[in-house]
């Protein structure tokens, strides 16, 4: 069966940067969002912002799957790191996705998907490798030629690859409470963000594979949305542009 790659982004300008990369675009439009369909290196791919959150990028997900036939789902964005040692500009890659505002108990635990009977969607271990090699020979050409010596100074660049557990709830985390408190129930959890976790759903009701890629924006604490914007425009539109593409010629 011929592949086709599903790609989604939680921020519009970082999925403009992959939708450039697209040969042959056509553009679909679909439950109020936009799908581009296109060719990357030769191979089938469509491009769309998943929107914030966990319902939106639910929506988005599912047409991926139902409407265009996606073989193969990447998401790829920002998150607040949680995990210490974690600094703006690490790449943390799934290995496995939760809702850390999912609390049905007590008809079932806190985190349990209801009716799935987990509390983890683990990401496939092949496109999982496959995002890893991608981000790791980006790193070893130098972040610079990613974004800039500029930008390397400015954000104190200096980035790891991590493959962890991912967080996700309806909410932009920024205070020390709040990231204590996902902490303290979930402590192997290396970064939060709004999307994974609900797209790690669908792809796992599917049977998709998928992984998620996301570069540390911020420390998830008051800090957090200070900085933010300015990252979104100097740093992770390269990086999404740089990963998408080396992972689209590794494929
Ligand atoms: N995405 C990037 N940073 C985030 C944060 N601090 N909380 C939730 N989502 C994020």
């Amino acid at each position: 069966m011929d592949r086709t790659i599903g790609i989604l982004g939680a921020m519009a300008q970082e999925i403009d940067e992959v939708k450039a990369l697209l040969q042959n675009k056509t553009v679909v439009t679909m439950g109020n969002r936009e799908f581009v369909v296109g060719k990357i290196n030769g191979i089938a791919c469509v491009v769309a912002f998943s929107k914030w959150g966990k319902v939106a990028a639910t929506i988005t997900a599912t047409l991926m799957v139902q409407e265009f036939g996606v073989t193969d789902l990447f998401f790829i964005g920002t998150a607040g790191a949680l995990a210490d040692g974690l600094k703006v500009g690490d790449i943390v890659i799934s290995k496995r996705l939760v809702q850390h505002d999912l609390d049905a108990r007590p008809m079932i635990s806190r985190f349990e998907l209801p009716l799935l009977n987990r509390i983890y969607v683990d990401s496939d271990p092949v496109l999982t490798e496959l995002a890893g090699k991608a981000v790791t020979n980006l790193l070893e050409r130098g972040v610079e030629k990613m974004v800039g010596e500029q930008a390397v100074k400015d954000f104190n660049l200096a980035p790891k690859l991590v493959y962890g557990d991912i967080a996700s709830g309806d909410q932009f985390i920024n205070s020390d409470e709040k990231r204590e408190e996902i902490l303290g129930f979930l402590p192997g959890i290396q970064c939060v963000e709004m999307e994974g976790a609900a797209v790690a759903q669908v792809c796992l009701e599917f049977g998709v594979p998928f992984t998620v890629i996301r570069t540390i924006s911020d420390t998830a604490d008051h800090n957090a949305r200070i900085d933010f914007n300015k990252f979104i425009v100097e740093v992770a539109n390269a990086y999404s542009r740089a990963i998408i593409s080396e992972l689209m010629r590794l494929l």
